[in-house]
């Protein structure tokens, strides 16, 4: 699924790791980005530094305790003091991300958007001028033709998402379903946001507008810092 080279990815993860202070609330995303963050923090908790961390999906909390990182919850700590997640696109002008890819965007979006400062790790693959890649909508199992209706209604094309490895479709950490819904160049995806939040049955959709502070993107010389 991921492309783009485990350097650059490496890099940025080790980098917004460099901004975890002792005593911090961690977000830790979700995706092959956000583990080598995970990995990395891992490594400073050896080291000494207090922290503790905040899953935002059954594979973070698997890599996490597998890092020796300390788990609380959201409903222990109510907000992260920093979020470091992955994405799947970012345009570079404003920061706005389209996340999902790995069924994993619904919680993602409650720690990142509870976190104090949300830092997007990503390699250069992930960079666009606009966006433009299809948006993953998770909804309610029984709400599946009317929110398909819905979309398409915003002009969307939706397709169900199918499991790799299973015959059925995926199903996420909520019991939930995907739709990849293909809307081609975003025009205002702030106001594409708003309409699918508002569709009943949808659980999160991908497009994540206005709340990444920082993306860091690690290239094969070092990492540049794009600060929104
Ligand atoms: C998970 O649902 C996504 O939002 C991920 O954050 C995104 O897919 C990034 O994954 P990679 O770092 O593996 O590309």
């Amino acid at each position: 699924r991921s492309g783009g080279s485990e350097t650059a990815k490496r890099r940025a993860g080790e980098r917004a790791v460099d901004a975890v202070d002792d005593g911090d609330v961690v977000g830790l995303g979700t995706g092959s980005t956000a583990a080598h963050a995970i990995r990395a923090l891992g490594r400073r908790v050896d080291a000494g530094l207090d922290v503790s961390g905040v899953a935002t999906s059954l594979q973070s909390r698997e890599l996490a305790r597998e890092a020796g990182i300390p788990l609380t919850s959201l409903d222990a700590v109510g907000s992260v003091d920093v979020a470091i997640d992955g994405t799947d696109q970012f345009d570079r002008e404003t920061g706005a991300l389209i996340k999902g890819g790995g069924a994993a965007h619904a919680r993602e979006k409650v720690v990142d958007a509870s976190a104090d400062r949300f830092l997007v790790v990503a390699d250069p693959s992930k960079a666009a001028r606009g966006l433009d890649a299809s948006v993953p909508v998770e909804l309610l199992p029984a709400a599946r033709r009317p929110v398909e209706s819905a979309v398409r209604d915003l002009g969307g094309e939706p397709t169900l998402r199918a499991a790799e490895r299973k015959d059925g479709p995926v199903v996420t950490d909520n019991g939930n379903l995907v739709l990849d819904c293909a809307f081609g160049a975003l025009s205002n995806p702030g106001a594409l946001a708003t309409d699918l939040a508002r569709v009943p049955g949808v659980v999160a959709h991908g497009l994540f507008v206005d709340l990444a502070d920082a993306v860091l993107v690690g290239t094969e010389d070092g990492v540049e810092t794009r600060s929104y």
